[in-house]
């Protein structure tokens, strides 16, 4: 076969480049957004944009960073569902940060961000709650059954109660645990004070 045929109109050879230049594009496609994603799930890409927030500083005094262990728990271990369909529907909410990011007039200050904490810690939360905190139980499995010697007791009896409840009665994890890796505003906590309420 001639090179040329390949750019001849004719309609066999155009089905067959067409086939390749399918399968190619979904190839490249594949593995371009794989990379995309993976990329775009490190603590560096989510500091392109709060790079002047204290989000990182607070994660290292909390437990998520200052811990027996030596643990650090990254950003995206928290806010980014490793389930592949609400890991994309996430992705692509962040992605419409981009857009607000251009249009906030300094967003990316600590003025900015000590201003509307409230806000911001309750928008991470509606999500939180929609997934029903799926991201801290990827870590924390042993919360409702077999719960580890060392863990208090209040803890063993709160969580257990909870897990009696009908499914759609039980509280999420955030529901009672507030503030485990930033602080959360205290003012207007207050107010919202429930009976179960942990603080971290
Ligand atoms: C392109 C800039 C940009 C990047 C990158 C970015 N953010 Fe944001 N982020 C924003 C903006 C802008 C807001 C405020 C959005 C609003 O108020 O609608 C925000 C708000 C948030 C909030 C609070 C509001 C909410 O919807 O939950 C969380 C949590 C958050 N970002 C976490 C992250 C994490 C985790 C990463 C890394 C995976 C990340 N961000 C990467 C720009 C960005
Ligand atoms: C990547 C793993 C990981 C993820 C995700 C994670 N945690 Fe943790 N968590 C830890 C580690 C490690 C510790 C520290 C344990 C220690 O100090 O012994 C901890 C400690 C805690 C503690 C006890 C310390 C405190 O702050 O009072 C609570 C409560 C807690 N996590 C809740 C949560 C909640 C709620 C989420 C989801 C928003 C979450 N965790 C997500 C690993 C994780
Ligand atoms: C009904 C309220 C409630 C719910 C729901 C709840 N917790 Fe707790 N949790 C508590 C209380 C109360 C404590 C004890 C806090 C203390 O001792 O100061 C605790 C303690 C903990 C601790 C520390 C345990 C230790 O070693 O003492 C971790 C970790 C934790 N919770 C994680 C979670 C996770 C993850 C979820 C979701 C799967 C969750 N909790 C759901 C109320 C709750
Ligand atoms: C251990 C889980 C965990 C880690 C790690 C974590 N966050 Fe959060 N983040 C939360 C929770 C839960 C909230 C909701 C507020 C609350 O409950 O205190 C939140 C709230 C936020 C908010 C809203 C403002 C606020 O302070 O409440 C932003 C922005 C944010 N996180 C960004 C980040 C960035 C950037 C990182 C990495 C440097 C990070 N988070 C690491 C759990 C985490």
């Amino acid at each position: 076969m001639n090179w040329r045929a390949l750019f001849k109109p004719s309609a066999k050879i155009s089905v067959f480049s067409l086939l390749v230049l399918g399968i190619l594009v979904g190839v490249v496609g594949f593995f371009g957004t794989q990379t995309a994603l993976h990329m775009t799930s490190t603590d560096e890409f989510c500091m392109t944009c709060h790079s002047n927030h204290s989000l990182k500083d607070e994660v290292m005094a909390s437990a998520h960073g200052n811990n027996k262990q030596g643990i650090v728990v990254q950003c995206q271990q928290c806010h980014i569902p490793q389930e592949p369909f609400a890991y994309l529907k996430k992705k692509i909410i962040v992605s419409k940060d981009a857009l607000t990011f251009m249009m906030i007039d300094g967003f990316n200050t600590q003025a900015w961000l000590d201003a509307n904490r409230k806000e911001q810690a309750d928008k991470a939360r509606d999500f939180l709650r929609s997934i029903d905190s799926s991201t801290c139980q990827n870590c924390h499995k042993r919360i409702y059954e077999n719960q580890p010697d060392t863990m208090s007791k209040k803890a063993v009896r709160m969580h257990k109660n909870n897990a009696k409840k009908a499914p759609e009665k039980r509280k999420t994890c955030i529901d009672c645990h507030r503030g485990v890796a930033h602080p959360y505003p205290k003012e207007e906590a207050e107010g919202e004070k429930g009976e179960s309420e942990a603080e971290g």
